[in-house]
């Protein structure tokens, strides 16, 4: 197979050039960091369940007219999205107090918010990601006013979708991370969901029990992370060797 050609090396993904122009191949791979890398290791299997699961709610939130880069999954542990222009924030969308909110807030997990509470973080690593206002994203140029307009109903788009899809089969959405990239079609500008959606980037809780399956379980030891994410595959009819059964009407009585 001819070598393709590395875009970008991130800590849970690898980019390469796309086979046609505007497009990029997405590798997941098995990495898992925490703490912004102090933490580190390799969970074989992770990429590929991140990979599916990306898949499923980006193409879910695409049926429901939310725009994503999203093209087609490749293979295992790739996908095709459109090329885009990261804007260098993380949009956080929390339903219930958790992680940094919680410390920085004196708020105990688990404490559902009056509302879904939209936060921003400058996407930095060497500065740790630091949360940010508005007022820094406007002044700095990083976003303009209709870019955080469409943003923030972006991320309310996604919450609601991610909230029914996870209640659904028994999962608290607690909060997640989103990028937003900026396509451009001739003259104009569109912003997309981009990058991931997966346990990586959320908090996700079984209703019943409160038990963690998501990347918490990584940060904080709890036990196999892909145990937890496997969990989250089968509820959701993704597992790899587990295809949904087809459907077929089934009388109620
Ligand atoms: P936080 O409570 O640590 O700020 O995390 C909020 C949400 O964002 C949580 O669902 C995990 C996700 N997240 C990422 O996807 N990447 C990150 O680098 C961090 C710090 C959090």
């Amino acid at each position: 197979m001819a070598r393709r050609k590395k875009i970008y090396e991130g800590k849970a993904k690898t980019l390469y050039e796309g086979p046609e122009p505007g497009t990029i191949v997405q590798y997941f791979k098995d990495d898992a960091t925490a703490f912004n890398a102090e933490k580190k290791d390799v969970i074989e299997g992770k990429g590929v369940l991140n990979n599916l699961l990306s898949e499923y709610f980006m193409k879910g939130l695409g049926q429901i007219g939310v725009p994503t880069h999203f093209l087609k999954r490749l293979n295992m542990r790739e996908q095709l999205v459109r090329s885009c222009e990261i804007i260098p924030l993380e949009v956080i969308v929390r339903n219930y107090a958790a992680g940094s909110m919680s410390k920085r807030l004196g708020i105990d997990e688990g404490t559902q918010l009056p509302r879904p509470i939209v936060e921003y973080c400058y996407k930095d690593d060497a500065l740790g990601d630091p949360l940010v206002t508005e007022e820094h994203i406007a002044a700095f140029g990083w976003a303009s006013q209709q870019d955080m307009d469409d943003i923030l109903s972006l991320a309310l788009r996604v919450n609601d979708f991610m909230s029914g899809v996870m209640l659904a089969v028994g999962i608290r959405l607690v909060d997640f991370k989103i990028e937003i990239g900026r396509v451009y079609d001739g003259d104009f500008q569109r912003l997309v969901v981009a990058d991931e959606i997966s346990p990586d980037s959320c908090r996700l809780w079984d209703i019943e029990t409160g038990e963690k399956l998501d990347k918490d379980v990584f940060r904080r030891d709890l036990g196999s992370l892909t145990d937890a994410y496997s969990e989250v595959a089968r509820r959701l009819g993704v597992m790899p060797n587990n295809p949904p059964a087809p459907s077929k009407p089934t009388l109620v009585n």
